[in-house]
């Protein structure tokens, strides 16, 4: 694989893949720990930076298991994916849920308009991504969004819990993978952007953060 592509790209596009997504990462006591940690971290940013009701994109959205944050807040949801089988799954289950839509993406190409949404959240994607297509993520995500963007990455760190994973459960940690001080570079490149925290998901996940950034006007 050279840096042009990456694995999530197609592995998630799978039917087999995605019918074992949530089964596989979420339902065992780990899992769950984890999809806890993770809901509760978006919940402090979004009553934190969201200040008002309005439209977020969640991208990629996968199943949509982060959607109850934003909609318990008002929000209305558009989930953006590049897996028609991670969105199908995501179709089902929002089914009757009118403040919530959908949209077939390319996050390194978007279909949206420049500030289209008022905030965008992002989990688990970033870290797959080489650093080039990264940038150009990034680039396209500001671009969509017109006030604050809560975007997860995971640092290296010698905490206990990353560098059990980095030994027993290496499929589980990012094939690019940078330091704090890294992602802090990478984000300050961007003039557009005013990174107002990068937080630690808790006191035992040390190595996965939420980066919440504003865009500048
Ligand atoms: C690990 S899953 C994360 C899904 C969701 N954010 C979550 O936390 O459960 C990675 C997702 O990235 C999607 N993906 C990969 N490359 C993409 C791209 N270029 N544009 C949009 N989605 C992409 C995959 O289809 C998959 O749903």
């Amino acid at each position: 694989m050279n840096d042009s592509t990456y694995r999530a790209k197609k592995f998630y596009q799978d039917k087999n893949v995605v019918d074992q997504y949530e089964q596989i990462r979420f339902k065992n006591w780990y899992g769950r720990m984890a999809h806890q940690t993770e809901t509760s971290a978006l919940e402090l940013v979004v009553s934190r930076y969201f200040d008002e009701p309005g439209k977020v994109l969640d991208v990629p959205c996968g199943t949509g298991r982060l959607f109850p944050v934003m909609l318990k807040q008002g929000m209305q949801v558009v989930g953006g994916d590049i897996s028609q089988e991670m969105l199908k799954i995501a179709r089902v289950r929002y089914a009757d849920e009118p403040n919530v839509s959908f949209e077939v993406c390319d996050a390194e190409k978007m279909v949206f308009g420049d500030n289209t949404f008022d905030y965008l959240t992002s989990y688990r994607f970033m870290s797959h991504l080489p650093q080039e297509i990264r940038g150009r993520v990034l680039g396209e995500m500001v671009r969509v969004t017109r006030k604050i963007l809560v975007i997860n990455y995971h640092v290296a760190t010698l905490s206990p819990l990353y560098v059990f994973n980095r030994i027993f459960r290496r499929w589980t940690c990012s094939p690019y993978p940078m330091t704090l001080p890294e992602l802090r570079k990478e984000l300050a490149a961007y003039r557009n952007i005013e990174v107002l925290e990068i937080r630690k998901l808790s006191w035992y996940e040390r190595s996965s953060v939420l980066a919440v950034l504003r865009k500048r006007a």
